[in-house]
């Protein structure tokens, strides 16, 4: 099989690791993440070097209002103060955000941040980045059934797809765990149906540019069939990336 050079097209990460990687350092949890924003903030500018045109990151996940009630508001100013201090930067980038997930359980000056970090990078088209904050697959699928059921509407695929948080962008061909665990946790249940899934063991903070060039690498070497046989694809080598 030949090794494409095609970059994925769209990035889905599930950011796992910043609290080990904190407490390895004996230093409290929310240092984990404040590293984070580090590390997203090189995975972003990679990504957009490389030319993937969707990013897709998982900041705090519907369950994560479990954790201590420290942690969950460590978490909720260090996306404010992130954005605060990240967006005029990303806006020069062309960089454009969406804030993905459910906006009912976050402070109203909070909704008023996240609202502006989008208007302020709306006219960018180089990479999108969608933050999923408060976001949880599951609440994504019943948000969107519940919107069509209050319209009247038929529930379809396709209408489906068309009312989920997501329907801005294409489904992510590439999807990275960081931190070692296999599994989705409750990320993006719809429209990972055939993303790729790479699964790194480096915790979130250590994931560097060389980390994501392996992720991209196992990528290439991947045949995604879509349901086709072997054979389909390689009679028609245009269908090999669905991108
Ligand atoms: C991921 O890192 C970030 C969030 C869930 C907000 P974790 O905080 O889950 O880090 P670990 O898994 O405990 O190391
Ligand atoms: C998934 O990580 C959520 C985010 C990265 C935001 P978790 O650390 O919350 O996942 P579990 O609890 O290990 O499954
Ligand atoms: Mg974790």
């Amino acid at each position: 099989m030949s090794i494409s050079t095609v970059v994925p097209n769209h990035i889905a990460i599930v950011m796992d690791g910043n609290g080990r990687w904190a407490t390895r350092r004996f230093l409290p949890r929310v240092a984990g993440h404040r590293q984070g924003v580090e590390s997203l903030r090189r995975c972003v500018k990679a990504c957009s070097e490389r030319g993937v045109a969707v990013l897709t990151v998982f900041a705090f996940s519907s369950e994560n209002w479990n954790r201590p009630p420290e942690e969950v508001s460590g978490l909720m100013e260090l996306l404010a103060l992130a954005l605060g201090r990240e967006v005029p930067q990303l806006k020069k980038d062309g960089v454009r955000i969406y804030i993905v997930g459910d906006r009912s359980g976050l402070s109203e000056k909070m909704r008023a941040g996240l609202a502006q970090a989008e208007a302020d990078t709306a006219q960018n088209s180089r990479l999108i980045l969608n933050v999923c904050f408060n976001y949880g697959g599951r609440w994504d699928i019943t948000q969107a059934a519940a919107r069509l059921a209050a319209q009247g509407e038929a529930i379809t695929e396709v209408s489906l797809d068309r009312a989920m948080a997501l329907s801005h962008v294409p489904d992510p061909d590439l999807l990275i765990r960081t931190g070692g665990e296999q599994r989705i946790s409750n990320f993006l249940l719809w429209q990972a149906a055939y993303s790729e899934l790479y699964f790194s063991d480096r915790l979130w903070p250590d994931f560097d540019e060389a980390a994501l060039d392996e992720a991209i690498t196992s990528f290439r070497r991947r045949e995604r069939r879509f349901g086709q046989t072997s054979e389909q694809i390689a009679s028609s080598p245009g269908s090999k990336i669905a991108a």
